[in-house]
């Protein structure tokens, strides 16, 4: 290489890395960002599904965790994902699917590389799929419209209840309010829709999502109990891809420990992570 072409290609690597980053920096649109194929950092090791990208699929209706903004996803787990991707040298990326799809299109693969979902890891779950370590603690809860008198679980007998299929909520009033008429939805935000227009006289859902939802006023809910199951949730990773569920285990540990997590945390929740 004569010494002119060799300053081109090193400005040329330069130039490519300093794209990278600002990608991995920035990165939480569903679109890909079109012409960044194949400019995958140095730091990359791990095999992702769209190369340079860790592709995350989640049902983006459960907010603060995620939800859409235009076609841009955005929530804490939006922006945990974005860290732990930048922290692997990949750029990040949300596709959105039905919440009770998600294992089975992670097992068959092909389609994205993590479940970022606000997805309670639970031992039925683990048997089909591995998680990441915890990124955050969750409880449930029960919302009902101003007007109500229901004031807790007991006062659901024979009531009918809001739920997600597939959820850890769906599974807890199965469980605990037997005699109630369990309605399932397809995304969280139509249930508590439901609610609101009477259809049914409770939603169960995960606590910090529901605080979320009855926050706005204009909708008339309240929540009048919170259960505590002590959930906690964790990135869905592939049996099949052992070296990925390294890989973003070890990127969440930097991220705590920088603080950077903290930072994303009070974000979304307005509190240092310890105050909550
Ligand atoms: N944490 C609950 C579960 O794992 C609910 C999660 C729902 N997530 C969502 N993005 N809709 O079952």
């Amino acid at each position: 290489m004569s010494k002119h072409s060799k300053w081109i290609a090193l400005a040329l690597a330069v130039a490519m890395l300093g794209t990278a980053g600002l990608i991995a920096g920035c990165s939480s649109s569903t679109a890909s960002t079109p012409g960044t194929t194949g400019t995958t950092p140095a730091k990359a090791t791990v095999k992702t599904v769209t190369a340079g990208t860790l592709v995350a699929g989640s049902d983006t209706a459960f907010p603060p965790f995620e939800s859409m903004n235009g076609n841009t996803a955005e929530g804490f787990d939006v922006d945990v994902v974005a860290a732990v991707a930048k922290e692997m040298g990949l750029k990040s990326e949300f596709k959105s699917y039905k919440f009770d799809t998600l294992i089975p299109t992670l097992i068959a693969g092909g389609k994205f590389d993590i479940i970022a979902s606000g997805m309670t890891i639970n031992a039925d779950r683990k048997k089909q799929i591995d998680f990441s370590s915890p990124y955050i603690d969750s409880n449930q809860s029960i919302s009902v419209t101003n007007a109500s008198t229901v004031k807790a679980a007991a006062d659901l007998a024979g009531k009918k209840i809001g739920v997600q299929s597939g959820t850890t909520g769906q599974q807890w009033a199965k469980e605990n309010i037997p005699t109630a008429v369990l309605v399932p939805f397809d995304d969280t935000l139509s249930a508590f829709a439901a609610l609101q227009a009477g259809k049914v006289d409770a939603v169960v859902n995960d606590l910090p999502v529901s605080a979320a939802v009855v926050k706005d006023a204009t909708r008339g809910l309240k929540i009048v109990q919170e259960i505590p199951t002590g959930e906690q949730y964790g990135f869905g990773v592939s049996k099949a891809n052992p070296d990925l569920l390294k890989a973003v285990d070890g990127a969440l540990a930097k991220i705590k420990s920088s603080g950077e997590y903290d930072t994303i945390y009070k974000k979304w929740f307005g509190v240092a992570p310890s105050s909550k």
